[in-house]
C-alpha cells in the first residue's frame, strides 16, 4: 500500500469532493438523524506544511481557494470549515473527509470512516478524538461499508479509494450498487479520478450491470484528457442523487474549472 493522501491533501480534486459532500450531508441531515459511512477514510486532518508543500497540489488548490474572493455559495461553506480549523489565518490545516463531516454532526447522527492502513488508521482515530457520534475502525472498507449500510436507513456513504487496486473501480461500483439496491433511501457518492475516458465509462458500465439505478456523473475536468498518465481531472458519481444535485455539483465542478483549470478544461454535469 503505497497510496499516502498526504501529498494530495487540499488538491482540486479534494474540493470538488468535499464541497459535493458537505453539500449532501446537508441534504441528507433535512430527512432526520443522519448515518455517514465513509469506506475510505484516511488521517482526518492534514498539516499542508508537510508532504503537500513537496507536492504543491494544495497549494494549486485550496489555496487559490482561500484566496479567490469570488467564491459561491458551496465553495465558500468550504472555505468556511478551512477557516475554522486556522483560527490564526492562513492555510496551514486542511479537513478530510473524516474530520470536514465529524464537524457537522448533530447529536443524533453518526459518522463511521474505516481505514486499512495501520498508522493513518491512529492519525484517524486521534481526529476524532473529540467527536463522540464518530468513530474510526481498521479494516477493509467495501465489504464493512455495505454491512453497516444495511444497519442504517438512507445512510451517506462515501466511497474513496486511491485506485492502486487493480480491482478498485470494480469494487467501488459493486459495493454503491450493492447499497442502493438494498436501500433505495441510501445515497452514495463514489470520488474517482479522471485520465482517459474508457476506463471512466467501463466504470459506470459496471455500475449499469450491478443495478446502480439513478446515477448524476459530476465531472470537473482540467485539462482535455490527452494524457493517461496524468490525473487531468475528477468526477464524483452519484447514485440516488437527491434533489438539487445536478445544481449543487455544477456550481462547484463549475468553479473549480473556472478558478482552477487550464484552457480546453471544462464541467460536465450528465446522467448515464
Ligand atoms: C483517497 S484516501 C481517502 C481520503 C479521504 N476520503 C478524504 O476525502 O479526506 C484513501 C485512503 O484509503 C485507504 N485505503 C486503501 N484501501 C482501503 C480499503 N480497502 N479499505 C479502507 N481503506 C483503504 C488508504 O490508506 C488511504 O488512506
Amino acid at each position: 500500500m503505497n497510496y499516502r493522501h498526504s501529498f494530495h491533501a487540499g488538491n482540486f480534486a479534494d474540493l470538488v469532493k468535499h464541497a459535493l459532500l458537505l453539500w449532501l450531508l446537508e441534504r441528507t441531515q433535512a430527512n432526520g438523524p443522519a448515518t455517514v459511512i465513509d469506506t475510505h477514510a484516511g488521517a482526518g486532518l492534514y498539516d499542508l506544511t508537510g508532504d503537500a508543500a513537496r507536492s504543491k497540489e494544495a497549494e494549486a488548490g485550496i489555496a487559490r481557494l482561500m484566496a479567490s474572493a469570488d467564491r459561491p455559495p458551496l465553495i465558500e461553506a468550504l472555505a468556511t470549515e478551512v477557516a475554522a480549523l486556522n483560527p490564526d489565518g492562513g492555510g496551514r490545516f486542511y479537513p478530510g473527509s473524516p474530520l470536514l463531516l465529524a464537524r457537522r454532526l448533530r447529536a443524533d447522527d453518526r459518522y463511521i470512516g474505516f481505514e486499512l492502513n495501520p498508522p493513518v488508521l491512529t492519525l484517524l482515530s486521534e481526529a476524532l478524538g473529540s467527536f463522540p457520534e464518530a468513530m474510526a475502525e481498521g479494516g477493509d472498507g467495501y465489504d464493512q461499508a455495505v454491512e453497516w449500510a444495511g444497519r442504517a436507513t438512507g445512510p451517506l456513504v462515501l466511497i474513496d479509494p486511491p485506485f492502486e487496486q487493480p480491482d478498485d473501480y470494480l469494487r467501488a461500483a459493486d459495493a454503491g450498487a450493492a447499497i442502493v439496491r438494498a436501500d433505495a433511501r441510501a445515497t452514495v457518492a463514489i470520488w474517482t479520478p479522471l485520465k482517459d475516458m474508457e476506463t471512466f465509462d467501463g466504470f459506470l458500465r459496471r455500475l449499469a450491470a450491478a443495478g446502480a439505478g439513478r446515477v448524476l456523473v459530476a465531472e470537473a475536468r482540467l485539462r482535455p484528457l490527452n494524457n493517461p498518465m496524468k490525473m487531468n481531472g475528477c468526477a464524483m458519481v452519484v447514485l440516488n442523487p437527491p434533489m438539487g444535485t445536478e445544481d449543487a455539483a455544477r456550481e462547484i465542478c463549475g468553479w473549480v474549472v473556472e478558478a482552477l483549470g487550464e484552457a480546453g478544461g471544462r464541467a460536465e454535469i450528465w446522467a448515464p
